[in-house]
C-alpha cells in the first residue's frame, strides 16, 4: 500500500468536511492509496495549530504557497472561498500536485478555464468537490437513468432551499460580497443544482433566468452599526433546456424559512420518475409506469443495503449514513482513480462547464432573454 500525503488548504466549515473524509476513508473503504494527513493550512498560526491538533492533521502552516511548493506534498486540497481557487490551484498544478478543489470552481469562467488549462498543461489529476454525486441514493439515480429505467427523460425538476441568511441582520460577510463569492444563491448552492442536472440529464443547452436581491444592505462584520452593499443574489430561478432535449428548472434560495439544507430534485422520463431529497438523503422516491396497476404508486427505497452505491463500506442494511459520508465518497473514489491512472469524475472540465451555465444564467438575468451555452 503506498501513502499519498494530503495538504488541506483552509479549514472552516469545509474543510472540517474534508478533514473528517481524508481520516475516515482508509479505515471504512481501504483506498488503494492511503492518505496522510499531513499539513493543514490557515491564515492565523494559533488557530491553525489547534485546528490540526483537532482535526488529526501532523503538521500546521499559514502560507499556502510554501505547503503546494513541497516536495512531500502530492495532493492539494482547496477548501477556501471561490477568490482563491484559482491561484491556488493553478500554483498546485505548476507544482505536479493532484489538484482537489471546492465547489464551484472559481469565481469567473475566465478563471476556471485558466485553472483547467494549468491542470491539464501540468498532466494532473484534477477533481471538483461536487460530493452530492456520492450520495448513495444519487448514485442509485444515476444508475436507473443509465439503465434506461425511466426511459426518455422529459424533466429535470432541480430546488437548492436554505433560509440562513434571510435574517437581515446576518452581516456582510463573505459569501454575500461578489469579489470574494462571485455570485450568491446561484454558484453556492444552484452549482450544486446544476451539477446533478447535468450528472444525471445531460449537457445544458440553452438557460433563462432571473435572479434576486431581497436584502439589499448588511452590517458590516467588524462595524455593526454600518451596512454595506450586498452585490451578489439572494435567489436565483432558470429554466433550462438539455442536449437531449429534456427541459429543467433550478432554483436556488437562501431565502426559504424552514428549508435548511433542501437539496432536492424530481426528474420524469417515459417509463417512470424518481425524487431525491437531501433532507432524507438515505431514500430515493420511485415511480415506473410498468408497475402492476394494482400497486402503482411512488415509494420509498431505503438505499441502505449492501448492494446499494458506497454502503457495503458502511453500516448493516438500514442503519443510515449522512452528510459527511458524502465527502468520504467522494475522496474515496478520487483516491481510488489516482491509484488507476484515470481522471476523478466530475474533474475541473466539469467545473468550467458548470461556470459556464451559471455566468448565462447571469446574462440571462440581465438581459431578460434566452441565453445559449
Ligand atoms: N461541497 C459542499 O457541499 C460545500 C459546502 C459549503 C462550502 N463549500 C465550498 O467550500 C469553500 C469554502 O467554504 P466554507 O463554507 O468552508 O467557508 P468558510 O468561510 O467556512 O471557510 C473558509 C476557510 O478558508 C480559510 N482561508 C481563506 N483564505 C485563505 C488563505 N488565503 N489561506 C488559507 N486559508 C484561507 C479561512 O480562514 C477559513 O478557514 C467554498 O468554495 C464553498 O463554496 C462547499
Amino acid at each position: 500500500m503506498a501513502d499519498v500525503n494530503v495538504a488541506l488548504i483552509g479549514y472552516a466549515f469545509m474543510g472540517r468536511a474534508h478533514s473528517n473524509a481524508w481520516r475516515q476513508v482508509g479505515p471504512f473503504f481501504s483506498p488503494k492509496l492511503t492518505p496522510r494527513m499531513k499539513v493543514i493550512c490557515g491564515r492565523n498560526a494559533k488557530n491553525v495549530k489547534a485546528a490540526a491538533a483537532q482535526l488529526g492533521w501532523e503538521e500546521a502552516a499559514t502560507d499556502w504557497r510554501e505547503v503546494v511548493a513541497r516536495k512531500d506534498i502530492d495532493i492539494v486540497d482547496i477548501s477556501t472561498p471561490g477568490d482563491s481557487h484559482a491561484e491556488i490551484a493553478i500554483a498546485a498544478a505548476r507544482e505536479g500536485k493532484v489538484v482537489f478543489c471546492e465547489k464551484p470552481l472559481a469565481n469567473t469562467v475566465k478563471e476556471a478555464e485558466q485553472m483547467l488549462a494549468a491542470v491539464k498543461k501540468a498532466g494532473v489529476p484534477h477533481m471538483i468537490c461536487h460530493n452530492y454525486r456520492r450520495v448513495p441514493a444519487v448514485m442509485l439515480a444515476k444508475q436507473l437513468i443509465d439503465q434506461g429505467k425511466l426511459g426518455r427523460l422529459y424533466h429535470y425538476r432541480g430546488t437548492y432551499l436554505q433560509d440562513w441568511v434571510a435574517d437581515p441582520n446576518v452581516p456582510l460577510f463573505w459569501r454575500l460580497r461578489k469579489e470574494a463569492a462571485g455570485s450568491g444563491a446561484l454558484g453556492d448552492i444552484g452549482s450544486h443544482s446544476l451539477d446533478l442536472a447535468r450528472f444525471l440529464v445531460g449537457e445544458v443547452t440553452e438557460v433563462i433566468a432571473a435572479l434576486e436581491t431581497f436584502v439589499k444592505e448588511r452590517p458590516l462584520p467588524d462595524n455593526p452599526r454600518k451596512k454595506g452593499p450586498v452585490t451578489v443574489d439572494d435567489a436565483s430561478a432558470s429554466i433550462v433546456r438539455f442536449d437531449n432535449g429534456a427541459l429543467g428548472t433550478i432554483e436556488a434560495s437562501r431565502f426559504a424559512p424552514g428549508r435548511k439544507n433542501y437539496n432536492a430534485f424530481e426528474i420524469n422520463g417515459s417509463k417512470g420518475s424518481i425524487v431525491f431529497n437531501l433532507e432524507r438523503l438515505n431514500e430515493l422516491q420511485v415511480y415506473f409506469t410498468g408497475d402492476d396497476k394494482s400497486v402503482q404508486g411512488f415509494h420509498d427505497v431505503m438505499v441502505t443495503e449492501p448492494h446499494h452505491p458506497y454502503f457495503k463500506a458502511w453500516w448493516p442494511a438500514g442503519h443510515i449514513i449522512g452528510y459527511e459520508h458524502t465527502f468520504i465518497h467522494t475522496v474515496y473514489d478520487l483516491l481510488q482513480a489516482i491509484a488507476a491512472d484515470k481522471m476523478p469524475s466530475p474533474d475541473f472540465e466539469d467545473g468550467v462547464k458548470n461556470q459556464r451555465v451559471l455566468a448565462a444564467m447571469e446574462k440571462s438575468a440581465e438581459a431578460k432573454r434566452w441565453v445559449k451555452i
